[in-house]
């Protein structure tokens, strides 16, 4: 058995360097990048950081998710061609992931030749696999238009309760669903035009074949890879018994002219559907990068790669990476995931994003207000625990937390000793304290890494925030009982003091070095400042440096990270509620 197809397996064997490919699920190229998404980019990049700090060979893709009906009609909207539109939504989003330090190494598009490439290659196994098959159904058209509808882009009166104005596919009044063609008093959103049935030919990713269902049930539940939650949504999904698979239906991937995406090969006028090219573009943004790099793209992709591979994404998508997404890869020749890590979604103050209530926050948003992008890195952190509950931006617990934990406990540490080493002592550390591994500081930081490391490979940053926390308060209690401004007082007079202030100073200093590690993940615009501002060092901090981090001096200590004002959070939400116009 290969490393990575081996359920829930650890490698806390840091010695063995793993080679992994992570994503996070792509973005659709027709809107701003807000806090919601920011919730699966922050987690997904303290992972990757996590892992890269312990010498792992890590991948990070992620692309714009540009194709399918609605980005097609905002552009028309806005009198750009698609062609356009994503080219300016893939720089905003490389922008505002840029500004929260996500850092993807290759971030790509769906429109691009590696993914037709991928899609159609794809689509060719599944069809020389005999799954693809065409049938004939009846959808609803418009006929000014003359396309075809997706739901969503249909509304009516619900055939249950009668309430006006709802959507093609459920009710928003009393919860039924329905199909588009039941719904009472039908117009198209797109021209408002009554709409018709029309037939038309569609391929079909057979799944109800019991090879699709003999495959997914193994990889999704027998070998127990995924998180308790999303296992029991597969067992819903796939029926409990092994014979039963009524509950896959064949899943139809493609679309009707005009549609923007990409042509199915051999059938003009038929494209694929959006969530078909979307996840091969994990594929082609990797591809891009084997490229760039010199690197084997086969050997990420061949079904006994040694790679492993993990996919970041919201829990609701989960149907499609754990269902389609896997059945795709096997049956055209690719290996499976490793891995599926679902997270929950954000509220902002207990609800819903809302842009009314100005709490629907956009990443740009956040970023010209100036506030500072690790607040919400760390409050993230602090939230997350590896599990698909739903979490929530608490805006005066937020405010509280950044204040207390960050400012008050984290940049306190060196606030308190820094200075005293750099006027009193040229700046030099104390090489002996440095040096001890006895003392209770040292012992206590140590013992706690294996904990805080198997949290962070485990996605459960909650605890590790938690333990570091407990880690700061520690450390500050060791300079509330030395009190080392008295004894810097007393040492005026009494040059004889002078060693233990240097001693006292040097290993909280040093604590705060291995903290800083500790928390790089979370917090590595910070963590960077530290290393070559503070401490002045040649290069970064690594994971293997916890035991006797590199640190010889203070070159200068700034001011590391200032207070959140609620001012500025009332700022933040009023600057979203007026962007609404
Ligand atoms: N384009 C698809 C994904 C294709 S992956 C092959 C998509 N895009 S999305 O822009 O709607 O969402 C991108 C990711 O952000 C998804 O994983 C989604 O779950 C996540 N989130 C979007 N809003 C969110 C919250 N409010 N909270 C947490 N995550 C959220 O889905
Ligand atoms: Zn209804």
């Amino acid at each position: 058995m290969t490393e990575h197809s081996r359920p829930g397996h650890l490698a806390t064997d840091s010695n063995r360097q793993r080679k992994i490919l992570v994503t996070s699920a792509l973005p659709y190229a027709n809107g701003a990048i807000h806090l919601g998404h920011l919730v699966e980019y922050i987690q997904t990049d303290i992972w990757v950081r996590f892992q890269r700090m312990r010498g792992h060979a890590v991948v990070y893709v992620c692309a714009d998710d540009t194709h399918g009906t609605p980005i097609m009609l905002r552009a028309e909207k806005e009198g750009l061609s698609p062609e356009a539109l994503i080219d300016r939504v893939w720089h905003e989003h490389t922008r505002d992931f840029a500004g929260f330090a996500v850092s993807f190494d290759q971030y790509y598009s769906t429109h691009s030749p590696e993914n037709k490439e991928l899609s159609e290659q794809v689509y060719k196994g599944l069809k020389d696999a005999g799954l693809i098959e065409i049938r004939r159904i009846e959808q609803m058209y418009d006929p000014t238009k003359e396309m075809f509808l997706p739901d969503r882009f249909i509304k009516g009166d619900c055939p249950k309760c009668g309430a006006k104005d709802q959507y093609g596919d459920s009710c928003e009044a009393c919860g039924a669903t329905y199909s588009p063609t039941e719904l009472k008093n039908p117009r198209s959103v797109v021209s408002g035009s009554t709409p018709i049935r029309k037939e038309s030919d569609h391929h079909f990713f057979k799944l109800s074949d019991p090879r699709c269902f003999a495959f997914l049930r193994q990889w999704a539940i027998t070998d127990e890879r995924l998180q308790p939650e999303a296992a029991n949504k597969l067992k819903e999904w796939l029926g409990e018994s092994a014979s039963d698979s009524a509950g896959l239906s064949d899943w139809d991937i493609s679309r009707d002219a005009p549609y923007f995406g990409f042509e199915i090969p051999g059938a003009p006028g038929k494209y694929f559907y959006v969530w078909l090219d979307a996840p091969v573009g994990y594929y082609a943004s990797l591809k891009k990068y084997c490229a760039d790099h010199g690197l084997s793209f086969a050997s990420f992709t061949a079904p006994d790669s040694e790679v492993e591979q993990y996919h970041f994404i919201g829990k609701d998508i989960l149907y499609f990476h754990t269902l389609f997404w896997p059945a795709m890869l096997k049956f055209s020749g690719f290996r499976t995931p490793t891995n599926v890590f679902a997270h929950g979604f954000l509220t902002v103050d207990g609800a819903k994003m809302s842009k009314s209530r100005g709490t629907f926050i956009t990443a740009q948003s956040y970023l010209e207000q100036a506030l500072n992008p690790e607040w919400l890195r760390y409050y993230f952190a602090a939230k997350l625990n590896g599990s698909m509950e739903d979490l929530d931006l608490n805006l005066t617990d937020f405010i509280a937390k950044i204040n207390s934990d960050l400012v008050g406990k984290y940049v306190n540490i060196a606030s308190r000793c820094a200075g005293f080493i750099t006027k009193r002592f040229d700046g030099q550390l104390d090489p002996r304290s440095l040096a001890d591994t006895a003392h209770g500081l040292h012992q206590a930081i140590t013992a706690a890494q294996p904990e805080i490391a198997a949290a962070y490979e485990q996605r459960d940053t909650a605890r590790v925030v938690r333990e570091v926390g407990a880690l700061m308060d520690l450390v500050n209690g060791y300079v509330d009982s030395e009190k080392p401004w008295e004894i810097a007082k007393q040492s005026m007079t009494d040059t004889a003091l002078l060693p233990r202030l240097h001693e006292i100073c040097s290993r909280a200093l040093k604590a705060f070095a291995q903290l800083t590690i500790l928390l790089k993940p979370v917090l590595p615009l910070t963590a960077q400042r530290i290393e070559q501002e503070v401490f002045g060092l040649a290069g970064p901090l690594s994971w293997s440096d916890l035991a006797a981090p590199p640190i010889q001096s203070i070159k200068r200590f700034s001011h590391l990270m200032t207070r959140v004002d609620r001012e500025r959070i009332d700022a933040l939400i009023a600057a979203n509620r007026e962007s609404l116009g």
